[in-house]
């Protein structure tokens, strides 16, 4: 919001002076400032047009312009129309690291303590009421678990690196049911303790692939193509982000975290599916933020973007 105030500030004042160079274009009235004022304001306005020009060239600006035409008039729920998606998706694709300032070598994306689950750090680029646009930077091993988007269209576009994605989709009609049998051998090790009476919904597997830059952007939408997805790091990876709407938890979309069970763990009264297709289906469990979850967030250092 800083960024939007500046900017209308530099507006009013450039509209000022167009106004009254307008009025009065060097008549018998006008008192001319001191000769050096006059180029002083004239450099700053050549360095001002300079900025723009420099910032209309930057592919972090094209990205920022199309989003804010692309989520305009969009909300929670309400997904952009099919060619806004592929002008923001033909926008994203063509973005490369040093596009954002980023390069593999950079501390970001080096394993810290051994042994522990590297921290994740997030670059925030912009947010408004309608999109956010940020980047997650993972070491080699780190995880972002599995969560969910609600409302939301989000763009993923891996910079560089190998990741593995997970993502499910809610089975349409699915609610949130309390298994009558829970087969407790099955159950994964550490998961015990959230295992005791467990609310659990079945949801569809729609991706369980490695991904390695450059590769397409993905999309995924508040009902389709994967909105709980997690994300594991193969190699040092970089992914921009783009939310619309962004979280906002005074709006009710905060960010759930989740378990998934394989579909033979559980049998719940009603609900059956063929056996050819188990292997797709998973059972969900809400659970909290994991402890060993750290994403710190850091300045972005790319280049910025100018509201115009
Ligand atoms: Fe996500």
């Amino acid at each position: 919001m800083g960024i939007e105030t500046s900017v209308a500030n530099r507006k009013k004042k450039e509209l000022a002076t167009m106004e009254m160079e307008r009025n009065n274009p060097g008549g018998p009235t006008q008192v001319p400032g001191p000769k050096t004022n006059r180029a002083k304001g004239k450099k700053s306005r050549r360095r001002q047009q300079q900025q723009k020009l420099v910032a209309a060239a930057s592919p972090v600006q094209k990205l920022y312009d199309i989003c804010k035409q692309v989520f305009a008039p969009c909300g929670p729920g309400i997904v952009p129309a099919p060619d806004s998606i592929e002008k923001l998706k033909a926008v994203l694709d063509d973005i490369k690291p040093a596009d954002v300032g980023l390069n593999p070598q950079m501390p970001y994306f080096r394993t810290s303590v051994p042994g522990r689950k590297p921290s994740i750090r997030y670059l925030h680029i912009y947010e408004c009421e309608k999109f956010s646009m940020g980047i997650f930077c993972l070491p080699p091993s780190g995880v972002l678990p599995l969560h969910n988007h609600p409302g939301m269209t989000v763009f993923s576009k891996l910079l560089f690196g190998t990741m593995h994605i997970k993502s499910y989709d809610w089975v349409v009609d699915s609610s949130s049911k309390t298994p009558g049998v829970a087969s407790s051998s099955k159950v994964e090790e550490g998961k015990q303790e959230e295992m005791k009476q467990p609310e659990v919904r079945l949801a569809k597997l729609k991706v369980n692939a490695e991904f390695t830059a450059p590769c397409n952007t993905s999309i995924l939408y508040p009902a389709d193509g994967g909105n709980m997805h997690c994300f594991t790091a193969v190699t040092a990876c970089a992914v921009l982000d783009v939310l619309g709407p962004p979280y906002s938890d005074p709006d009710g979309r905060h960010c759930q975290y989740y378990f998934d069970h394989p579909f033979a763990n559980f049998s719940v009264d009603g609900v059956s599916v063929p056996e050819e297709e188990r292997e797709g289906h998973a059972w969900l469990q809400d659970r909290e933020k994991p402890e060993d979850l750290t994403v710190v967030g850091e300045l972005y250092g790319g280049p910025q973007i100018v509201d115009r």
